[in-house]
């Protein structure tokens, strides 16, 4: 079987992650600017002040984008570059950077994919409260509004927010990403219900505009599964789904927050601070929404975890999966059960769990809920040698993953494209140079001279064949 006409095959990258050219052309500084120049934040101080240097050599990369025959490419728009302290003036030389990618993606037939939040946050609003500040809502919802009316004639895929689930984790339970705070329950909960309102406004602020092009949330999605169906085992699996994927996809999709989390949270003293006319506005953009964007790696196995071993591990290592888990609130763990496949960062690999999470979701919001995939791919230690870089494991993640979607779409599930993480090599937040995911290598010892993997030209080959040279894999 081949993939659908209308199924895009894609890649991604963000911001941060690839631009560099941090303090260039009137763009502000972000959170993450200042974030990762603390002592001990990153791998080896890594940072993105050049990253990948994107922001000079787009045309170079979208050039092999149009080589690859890639159809779709999803990367994010920097805040800093539109509105650099978040208020006050539009920078013109940030709307003209995004006018001339844009341009350029189409210029090779490139679908622009645009994501409005990959994390990084003017510094100016992270300093006065970032999304516990209600007023850095209406900064974003000017923000997002910029870019409808400067790039919605030509950008017709539209995603509010990258991932939640960790930005806000990260950043106020374990303090791994800006503002840094740990444990600051409160002020999690404050920020969920800011980002759920700012999505909420642009998703409304987009359809009043009348582009009738999509927009969609991006969900790390990693489905939680008991390790056995012990009592236990299955409340935890529960509990961790709630919390993990439910309290942010239910105010997105189903317009209010699931009953279950807010009695949990009751039972704790907390509460989710939101009010009637906050479910009011959740109920209409819910709506209004065209998509689910899944950002998949892996699943995660969890048990019931003994209270008095509970405690936060606010490392580096922990938030980037090499360590064990508890869920902060002592409900349960992350366990790595023995003889599955996993990466070198401890991720399993499962693509049947992508599928059976998407039936999860298909069941709690509508059996045709239309599904992206906008990230999905295989870190490694991808070293360059006389040849071309041979990342046959990557290929083989991939593959693993595209036919498990081509199952699902066979089976009935609504599933428009797959965007693979990443495009280019490109700065891992936490990681560093060292865990690469592009089909495009990068070589920091030679000027960041760009070179394609093997990954690249079976890519090619898949797009091109749109999936046909996958079958035999399949059957045998
Ligand atoms: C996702 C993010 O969480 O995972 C990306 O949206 C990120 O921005 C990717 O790079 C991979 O993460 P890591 O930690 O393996 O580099």
């Amino acid at each position: 079987m081949r993939f659908p006409n209308d199924f895009l095959f894609g890649a991604a990258t963000a911001a941060y992650q690839v631009e560099g050219a941090w303090n260039e052309d009137g763009k502000g500084p972000s959170n993450w600017d200042v974030f990762s120049k603390i002592e001990g934040k990153t791998l080896n101080g890594t940072n993105g002040d050049i990253a990948i240097d994107h922001y000079h050599r787009y045309k170079e990369d979208i050039a092999l984008m149009g080589k690859m025959g890639l159809e779709s490419y999803r990367f994010s728009i920097a805040w800093t570059r539109i509105y650099p302290d978040g208020t006050g003036k539009v920078n013109q030389k940030g709307l003209d950077f995004y006018n001339s990618l844009i341009d350029e993606c189409l210029e090779y037939g490139v679908v622009p994919f645009v994501t409005l939040y990959h994390w990084d946050m003017p510094q100016a609003l992270e300093e006065k409260g970032g999304w516990t500040n209600s007023k850095t809502v209406d900064a974003f919802v000017r923000f997002v509004e910029t870019c409808f009316d400067c790039f919605g004639d030509r950008v017709k895929h539209w995603i509010t927010f990258n991932e939640s689930v960790y930005f806000l984790r990260f950043g106020y339970i374990t303090g791994a990403h800006p503002p840094g705070h740990q444990n600051d329950q409160k002020g999690f909960f404050e920020a969920i219900v800011n980002m759920h309102r700012a999505h909420a406004r642009s998703v409304i602020a987009y359809k009043e505009r009348k582009q009738y092009g999509e927009i969609g949330f991006s969900h790390g999605f990693a489905p939680n599964f008991a390790l056995n169906d012990c009592k236990g085992n299955k409340e935890a699996e529960l509990h961790a789904n709630m919390f993990e994927t439910y309290i942010y996809l239910d105010p997105v999709y189903l317009g209010s927050y699931p009953k279950y989390c807010q009695e949990a949270l009751e039972r704790r003293g907390l509460k989710l601070p939101y009010n009637e006319e906050d479910l009011k506005l959740f109920k209409k953009a819910s709506e209004l929404i065209d998509f689910i964007g899944l950002n998949y790696y892996h699943p995660n196995t969890v048990r019931k975890a003994e209270a008095s071993k509970v405690s936060i591990d606010y490392s580096r290592e922990a938030s980037t999966g090499q360590k064990k888990q508890y869920y902060y609130d002592g409900f349960y763990e992350i366990v790595k059960p023995e003889g599955r496949e996993y990466t070198k960062w401890g991720w399993e690999v499962s693509p049947g769990a992508l599928l059976e999470g998407m039936e999860m979701l298909r069941e709690r919001y509508g059996l045709n809920i239309r599904f992206y995939i906008t990230e999905n791919g295989y870190g490694d230690f991808d070293k360059k040698d006389e040849t071309m870089i041979d990342d046959t494991p990557r290929i083989e993640f991939i593959e693993k993953h595209l036919l498990a979607l081509r199952k699902g779409i066979r089976e009935g599930m609504n599933i428009k494209g797959y965007f693979a993480w990443s495009f280019i090599d490109l700065l891992s937040w936490l990681n560093g140079f060292e865990k690469q995911y592009g089909f495009v290598y990068v070589d920091h010892d030679n000027g960041l001279a760009r070179s394609e993997k093997r990954s690249f030209y079976w890519y090619k080959e898949t797009i091109e064949k749109r999936g046909e040279n996958l079958k035999e894999k399949e059957n045998g």
